[in-house]
């Protein structure tokens, strides 16, 4: 059932706020702290954590790398499933190795955390569907509570996903004391704000719309981020080559200058994620060589951000303001909108994708 939506890819980007919400709730105590029912979880025990999943998911993954790394001051390696297996990686030990995956059936993933079984300390889960193997066979299973997800694109699975990872960073960040108590009360009223603002960002969708009929007489788009914002670029770019066919390469702002901006001419859109956060001014510099060899750029940012730097720019897609940290899960609708207008404008099959499945139990 749509509930009156064109596609399930719509009605489940519309979804967020509710299942964001859900997330939420289960996961966070009235009181404010975190609320993890595998209470033996104790993050003091680990050196180090190694986080393997596949597409969409691992762009999860590495967003998380982001802020363990920063709010909780561990290490964190991710690699996709396909090569981490075979590469047959040594796990010292004191590693939590951690798995995100919706289906909980993906055939890669599920060969890593077999692999990890028996040499990683603990193994730990993060999927949508508990009954799942990977889910079965993990220390801890931790349900995303999205609800079912019926698009080949995963859309409200990556945001319940990134919720429930951030709420594991906190977690993380209590049991090794890397954090006050008043930055941690800060992330906890801005993770209960997140689903209201995601309401905002969908109220975008009709300017959404009309950047994406723009994209969608293009050959080749690029996706720019920096920090926490890169991986958001990633999935931008994968969500968008999935469901419209066109072409979508995502890099670091930072890279731009070490080969793709030979690619950029007044043909190429560029999307740029840029929340006014500590990085903006870098990425924006990067938007400026873009636009020096007439690079179309779509801005997506904050008012602030927009009033700062649009100057120029083709197209500006404006964000609600959101606490730092929690910029790529509310980067995220963009993300989505933008593929799913560029597709239906291209009028292909959104929810079936051609070449793809729902679940890869093969390999
Ligand atoms: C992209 C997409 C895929 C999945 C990937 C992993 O929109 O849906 O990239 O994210 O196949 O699937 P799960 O999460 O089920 O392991």
């Amino acid at each position: 059932d749509k509930a009156g939506h064109k596609h399930f890819m719509a009605k489940e980007i519309a979804e967020q706020p509710g299942v964001i919400g859900a997330a939420i709730g289960h996961y966070l105590t009235p009181e404010g702290e975190i609320n993890i029912s595998t209470q033996d979880i104790d993050f003091s025990q680990f050196d180090r954590i190694i986080m393997v999943a596949c597409g969409t998911a691992s762009y999860a993954c590495l967003t998380a790398k982001y802020w363990f790394e920063q709010i909780a001051r561990l290490p964190v390696e991710v690699d996709v499933a396909s090569e981490f297996r075979y590469r047959e990686p040594p796990i010292p030990p004191r590693t939590l190795a951690v798995f995100v995956s919706q289906s909980g059936e993906t055939a890669d993933t599920l060969a890593a955390l077999r692999y990890c079984e028996g040499k990683a300390a603990r193994i730990l889960s993060v999927v949508n569907v508990p009954e799942s193997s990977i889910a079965r066979e993990s220390d801890y299973a931790l349900p995303i509570h999205a609800g079912v997800e019926v698009g080949v694109a995963s859309t409200k699975a990556f945001t319940c996903q990134l919720v429930v990872l951030f709420a594991l960073v906190l977690k993380a960040a209590r049991d090794r004391e890397a954090i006050t108590a008043e930055a941690f009360a800060d992330h906890i009223s801005g993770l209960r704000g997140l689903p209201a603002i995601v309401s905002t960002a969908l109220e975008q969708n009709n300017t959404m719309q009309e950047a994406a009929l723009k994209l969608s007489h293009a050959r080749d788009v690029l996706f720019l981020g920096r920090g926490q914002m890169y991986p958001l670029a990633l999935e931008g770019a994968l969500k968008l080559k999935e469901i419209s066919y066109i072409h979508a390469e995502a890099y670091a702002s930072g890279e731009l200058k070490h080969g793709p901006i030979a690619l950029v001419d007044e043909h190429v859109p560029v999307v740029v994620m840029a929340p006014r956060d500590a990085l903006f001014d870098k990425t924006v510099s990067n938007m400026q060589e873009v636009m020096a060899r007439k690079g179309k750029v779509i801005l997506i940012s904050d008012s602030k951000g927009q009033a700062e730097a649009n100057d120029g720019v083709w197209f500006s897609i404006e964000m609600p303001p959101v606490p730092d940290a929690l910029a790529p899960i509310l980067y995220a609708i963009p993300a989505q909108l933008l593929a799913y207008h560029t597709a239906v404008a291209k009028g292909t099959d959104v929810d079936q994708p051609r070449n793809l499945a729902k679940s890869v139990t093969v390999e």
